[in-house]
């Protein structure tokens, strides 16, 4: 009751600035740097400040920093235009190790975390000094707990975190991208199982998040929308942004005279569609066979591409279960209290970035 009253309490006289720094959520990836600024407000979490910085290609490479330069210097505009000092980072699919362990069971997070830190170099495929993880609960059988969570090689995180340490920002908290997306995208009481696709610019992640927040498969896909965007320039013969608007308003939705039209997107996407649809079967089938495993009722689309027109029902077709376009809002104060400043089509690109911010107000 106590502790009930407390977070009421703290929910409606939120400390001052000065006590609770402004945090962003910052999302790195092949295409470009996003941040997202958070903050209270009595309606509901609010949207503050919020970017989109596109860098060329090269600079991340299949999770790797290849150009640290560049991704600093966007960084270093992000803390000088935007006065960020404190942020929440992405560490990228590419480079993590989802892995699931039985420990013995123990209520002691601490001893949990030890178990599993002892045996993590049988998990994944690195030296066990050179693992960093989280873990979670996922369930637990008399004795023994299972817990699944995520590794990468402390060369991924120092790599990461440093550039951002450099660029004046301080990183308060580092996670995989995986464990953002779902805080965005699923409301706090959703546990369901779902397929998440985040489809980008360049690529597309597809994760499997079990019970609204566990991340047990993952893969990211060279597959984005500017293959898309360049099958209409073609198709067209017209410039990049022309096709941008063109993809924006046709979609993928069949209307009379747009055959041709429809083929030349469709060929491009139907390699996702087939991706999508074998580990959708292979997670089903996984799901029938082990108890732990739990079937996928839903397909969650994201990214940018997210909101493709006539997506959901070309995927639907194909997986018999409901696809529905995320609402990355959904955990910020409702709509009709509080008009975002993101329009929502753009506001599937800032899953992640809204996800990594909103760790500052989940637990509150
Ligand atoms: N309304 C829309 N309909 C369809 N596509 C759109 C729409 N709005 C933006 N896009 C496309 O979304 C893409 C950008 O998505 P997003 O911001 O998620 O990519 P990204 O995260 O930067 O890419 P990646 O994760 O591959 O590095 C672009 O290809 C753009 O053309
Ligand atoms: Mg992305």
């Amino acid at each position: 009751m106590a502790q009930g009253l407390s977070r009421t309490f703290r929910a409606l006289f939120p400390p001052p600035r000065f006590l609770k720094m402004p945090t962003a959520g910052i999302d790195m990836s092949a295409s470009g740097v996003k941040f997202v600024v958070l903050n209270r407000s009595v309606k509901g979490v609010v949207i503050e400040a919020f970017g989109t910085y596109r860098f060329k290609k090269g600079v991340i490479t299949d999770g790797d920093l290849v150009e640290r330069s560049t991704l600093q210097t966007v960084l270093k505009r992000i803390q000088k235009e935007h006065g960020v000092h404190f942020a929440n980072i992405a560490l990228p699919e590419q480079k993590s190790y989802l892995f699931q362990a039985k420990v013995p069971y123990t209520a002691d997070d601490a001893v949990l975390r030890a178990s599993v830190a002892q045996n993590i170099s049988e998990q994944v495929p690195l030296p066990a000094s050179e693992a960093r993880f989280g873990a979670d609960r996922l369930s637990r059988e008399k004795d023994i707990q299972h817990v699944t969570g995520v590794a990468y090689a402390r060369r991924v995180v120092s790599e990461y975190s440093d550039a951002v340490s450099a660029s004046g920002i301080t990183v308060k908290a580092m996670e995989s991208e995986m464990n953002a997306v779902p805080r965005a995208l699923l409301s706090q009481g959703d546990t369901g199982t779902c397929m998440i696709v985040d489809f980008g610019r360049t690529t597309t992640k597809i994760m499997i998040i079990q019970d609204g927040k566990h991340p047990l498969f993952a893969t990211t896909l060279d597959i984005g929308g500017h293959a898309l965007t360049q099958a209409v320039q073609k198709f067209y013969n017209v410039t990049e942004d022309e096709a941008k608007v063109i993809k924006r308003e046709k979609g993928i939705i069949p209307e009379e005279g747009n055959v041709g039209y429809l083929s030349s997107v469709l060929t491009t996407l139907s390699g996702l569609r087939d991706e999508v649809s074998k580990r959708f079967e292979y997670w089903q089938d996984r799901a029938r066979n082990e108890k732990s495993v739990k079937p996928i009722e839903m397909i969650v689309l994201a990214g940018g591409n997210g909101s493709l027109r006539g997506l959901p029902e070309y995927l639907m077709a194909s997986v018999g279960v409901p696809v529905r376009t995320g609402d990355p809002f959904v955990n910020l104060a409702p709509f009709n209290e509080v008009v975002p400043p993101i329009e929502f089509e753009q506001s599937l690109s800032y899953s992640v970035a809204i996800g990594l911010a909103l760790r500052e107000f989940n637990d509150d």
